[in-house]
């Protein structure tokens, strides 16, 4: 054989080789290896059986330069091609499966307990209602003293308040706001004071150490017990329906006098179109504004009269979506929160 027929064979063999080892090739960087493996320029075994080139009759040379550069050339065509293929396949896995489900739009909305208050505040707004606030780190006179309630009441005991410092506490209720609102507005009043509230409650089904409250007050000359309890039946009418009665259970608050349990007994009615009436349900604390109440906040208790009251709308929304525990409105699980946005679970 002579020495061009045999570099033609060597060649050729080394293709093979290089074309076998591509077969177990599984990603790109072994694949660049075996290209510098055989046709590295420096270190690559088919640039060094023609480095052999020189020693060769010239005459043989054109024959043997022809078969390196085709089988060069069909070599790095296969190398190419399986590149090629691997780049399709990791294209394919990162590639959108079309037969998963889809993920549905998310939907933010309002809390339960936010909706209530923004329900109880449109009915009272539309009765001529104002908005008022007032500060959830209060003094003893506000959340007691000018509510005619004196430190040693039960209410006042530490036990059940939570003190900050001296005579400064978290407020135990949204009733101090009568007392500052009194104290900067002249008659005729008519607030709507909500707010969040503090007591040493333990965290159960019914209870939770901070809650929300809506504190109301209207204050003018001439106001009665009737004023009291028709504004309070017409809340609870446009609240839940021309059909609900209200009923007033004797009661004591400090700073009201006469006092007052409010229930409310709801009509409800059935898909059938048929209706039940619920049973009597408290929502709320209230009475006529006691005259030691407008005294302390330096308002003329012979001209003026009032009536007060004080709902928690955590309470009233439990009701309302037929919860059962209280706790679930704090812990803010969305797939508990969706049921409540209308058009909601998905
Ligand atoms: N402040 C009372 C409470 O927290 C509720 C109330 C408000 C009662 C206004 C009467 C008048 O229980």
């Amino acid at each position: 054989m002579s020495d061009a027929a045999s570099l033609v064979e060597q060649l050729e063999s080394l293709a093979r080789e290089a074309v076998d080892a591509l077969e177990s090739a599984a990603d790109s960087e072994s694949i660049e290896a075996i290209r510098i493996r055989f046709l590295g320029r420096k270190e690559g075994r088919i640039s060094g059986v023609l480095r052999g080139l020189g020693g060769l009759d010239p005459a043989d040379r054109p024959q043997v330069g022809a078969a390196a550069n085709r089988v060069k050339g069909q070599l790095e065509a296969r190398l190419d091609e399986r590149l090629e293929a691997l780049a399709g396949a990791a294209d394919q896995e990162s590639a959108p499966d079309l037969t998963l489900p889809g993920r549905g739009s998310w939907e933010g909305g309002r809390h339960p307990v936010t909706r209530v208050m923004d329900e109880i505040w449109d009915v009272f707004r539309a009765m001529g209602f104002s908005r008022a606030r007032g500060p959830e780190a209060e003094t003893e006179w506000y959340n007691f003293q000018a509510l005619n309630t004196p430190l040693d009441h039960p209410a006042a005991d530490e036990q059940d308040t939570l003190y900050l410092e001296d005579s400064v506490l978290l407020r135990s209720h949204t009733s101090p706001v009568q007392i500052r609102t009194l104290e900067q507005h002249e008659p005729p009043i008519r607030i709507l004071a909500p707010g969040w509230v503090y007591r040493r409650d333990t965290y159960d089904a019914t209870h939770t150490p901070a809650f929300l409250q809506v504190e109301g007050l209207v204050v003018d000359e001439g106001i009665t017990f009737v004023d009291f309890k028709a504004t309070l039946a017409e809340f609870a009418r446009r609240m839940w329906g021309a059909g609900t009665r209200i009923r007033l259970r004797p009661s004591f608050f400090p700073f009201t006098e006469p006092s007052a349990e409010v229930d409310v007994k709801r009509v409800i009615t059935r898909d059938d179109g048929s209706t039940h009436e619920t049973d009597w349900i408290e929502i709320m604390g209230a009475g006529m504004v006691d005259p030691a109440v407008l005294d302390a906040a330096g308002v003329d208790s012979e001209r003026y009269t009032g009536f007060a009251f004080g709902m928690g709308p955590g309470r009233i929304a439990m009701v309302k979506y037929g919860v059962d525990d209280l706790r679930t409105f704090f812990e803010n699980d969305v797939r508990f929160l969706q049921q409540f946005v209308p058009g909601g679970t998905r």
